[in-house]
């Protein structure tokens, strides 16, 4: 077998057999680490195609990028439209060893091998490091053993496990297993591994370099957009091209786990980081208090602005007029920062994002099938699984006979640790009437004043416990007791039409 063996010449030999093992261990087989099966691996590290470093950019003197994006993958996790496309980072240090940090996606192992070859330039490959196994990031290990047969694997034992789960891939004699605290030295680069249990994953682990001050993050820091080029944060204008899209990336794919979040900025807090490499989206090399604040404030389940989201979902359009005429009530009252969403037309990861950014949200759900509008209802289980905490919410429901979206609406709510509510709830008939106009206005002066200070921070939707339903139409009053003077609001009977179900 050559020495020099270029990537599409290495795939034509593992198809013809010349390549066996290789071939074998890319299809998911297993990869052979034993002294005699190394001796006899071919020699796939070949020459790279290109007189220079193909896509891979400096990080910085002899820490380089070669990780690579796409933008044909419409769902990422086949969950989450990226229509900004998605980057897999890799990085490799070049020091007396050489080691590379994390793989890459399958989409993009062409690219990632091109860079991989240019930036060794012909050098062994002596370590691996496995930051995360999930295969955005591992898919590329295998065909990564194959090619440098005396790289060794440091990872967790956790990490190690689940690379065999995924690629049946043992790699017991050429693994370096490490766990919090242990240091690998590549001459004078010294990296130290630091455990992230469930950022997003459980074998997580992030390694710090002492020499650049680099921490390699794993998914920590990480955005969903493909790089066109550019590298750095301070490359692009991250506030306005990129902040949505590394919220909506962050409390999708790890808001979840706010506490482990926590633990690993207050483990940052104790080291000198200078740059933050994450293994999506743009490396940070400046400004890093700015992203950590994000971070710690997605985190802890604080609202990063004072501000408001109006959620609707609506099918002849009268609730989506209440849920404008509430926008702009609020935004008569002086609160400009206000965004409007239709369920059913935003995918529920943008509204996962938007609701970690504001501080109030208001839901307008229409009656449907007894219940919640489905999407609304899809939307509040994600946000209940995602474990936002601490917001204030407002409540509007509609139905042509008789509405109690809202009541499920809290029902849910109600499991969501520090929800609080403003405002009396507003409940109408099929679209909004003129006494339905004063109440979306008057629960839109709740709001705002709630946002300004004024108004006191009360829950002003009764306590659910009791429930008193109406016989004729069906319509739900929560209370300990029914007013003696109640009017239905749907069917207008009084209370002598209500029994007590609850
Ligand atoms: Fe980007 Fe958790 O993988």
């Amino acid at each position: 077998m050559a020495a020099e063996f270029g990537r599409r010449e290495f795939l034509k030999a593992a198809a013809a057999g010349a390549a066996g093992t290789a071939v074998a261990t890319m299809l998911g087989g297993s990869v052979f680490a034993s002294e005699e099966k190394a001796a006899s691996a071919p020699e796939f590290a070949g020459k790279k195609k290109f007189a220079g470093i193909g896509s891979a950019r400096n990080v910085t003197e002899d820490i380089y990028y070669v990780g690579a994006s796409e933008k044909r993958t419409e769902l990422f996790e086949n969950v989450y439209p990226i229509p900004r496309g998605v980057a897999y980072n890799s990085y490799v240090i070049l020091d007396e060893k050489t080691a590379l940090i994390d793989t890459v996606d399958r989409s993009v192992t062409g690219q990632f091998f091109e860079n991989l070859l240019g930036v060794l330039d012909g050098r062994e490959l002596d370590y691996l490091v496995v930051n995360h196994m999930e295969p955005d990031h591992s898919s590329a290990i295998t065909e990564v053993l194959v090619r440098y047969p005396n790289a060794k694997v440091v990872l967790t034992e956790l990490a190690a496990a689940i690379l065999n789960q995924f690629f049946a891939t043992d790699i017991a004699d050429r693994a370096i297993m490490v766990k919090e605290g242990d240091t690998l030295s590549l001459g004078k680069h010294t990296l130290t591994f630091v455990t992230a249990p469930m950022v997003h994953w459980p074998e997580v682990m992030m390694s710090y370099d002492d020499v650049s001050g680099a921490l390699f993050s794993a998914d920590a820091f990480g955005s969903f957009g493909a790089l066109n080029g550019n590298l750095f944060a301070d490359e692009v204008n991250f506030e306005t091209e990129w902040l949505a899209d590394a919220r909506r990336y962050y409390c999708n794919i790890v808001g979840k786990y706010g506490k482990n979040v926590q633990d690993v900025l207050a483990k940052a807090a104790t080291v000198d980081i200078k740059m933050l490499c994450p293994t999506h989206g743009p490396v940070w090399r400046e400004n890093l208090g700015w992203i950590l604040e994000k971070y710690d404030k997605w985190s802890s389940y604080t609202p990063e602005e004072d501000a408001v989201m109006v959620v609707y979902g609506s099918v002849y359009g009268g609730t989506e007029s209440a849920a404008n005429m509430v926008a702009a009530q609020l935004s008569q009252a002086g609160i400009s920062n206000v965004s409007v969403f239709d369920v059913s037309k935003t995918h529920v990861s943008e509204l996962i994002g938007e609701a970690f950014r504001v501080s109030h949200i208001v839901l307008a759900s229409i009656t449907y099938n007894m219940g919640i509008f489905t999407p609304m209802k899809n939307f509040l289980l994600d946000l209940e699984a995602h474990n936002l905490e601490n917001r204030t919410f407002s409540l509007i429901e509609s139905g042509s006979w008789s509405p109690i979206a809202a009541r499920q609406m809290k029902e849910i709510l109600d499991r969501i640790k520090g929800t609080r509510y403003v405002g009396e709830t507003v409940t109408f008939l099929s679209s909004p009437s003129e006494s339905t106009y004063d109440s979306l206005a008057a629960l839109a002066q709740a709001v705002a004043g709630d946002l300004q200070g004024e108004a006191p921070a009360e829950e002003a939707v009764t306590e659910k416990g009791t429930v008193w339903k109406c016989k004729v139409c069906g319509y739900e009053y929560e209370g300990e007791e029914l007013p003696e003077d109640y009017v239905c609001p749907v069917c207008g009977v009084g209370p002598d039409q209500f029994e007590k179900i609850s």
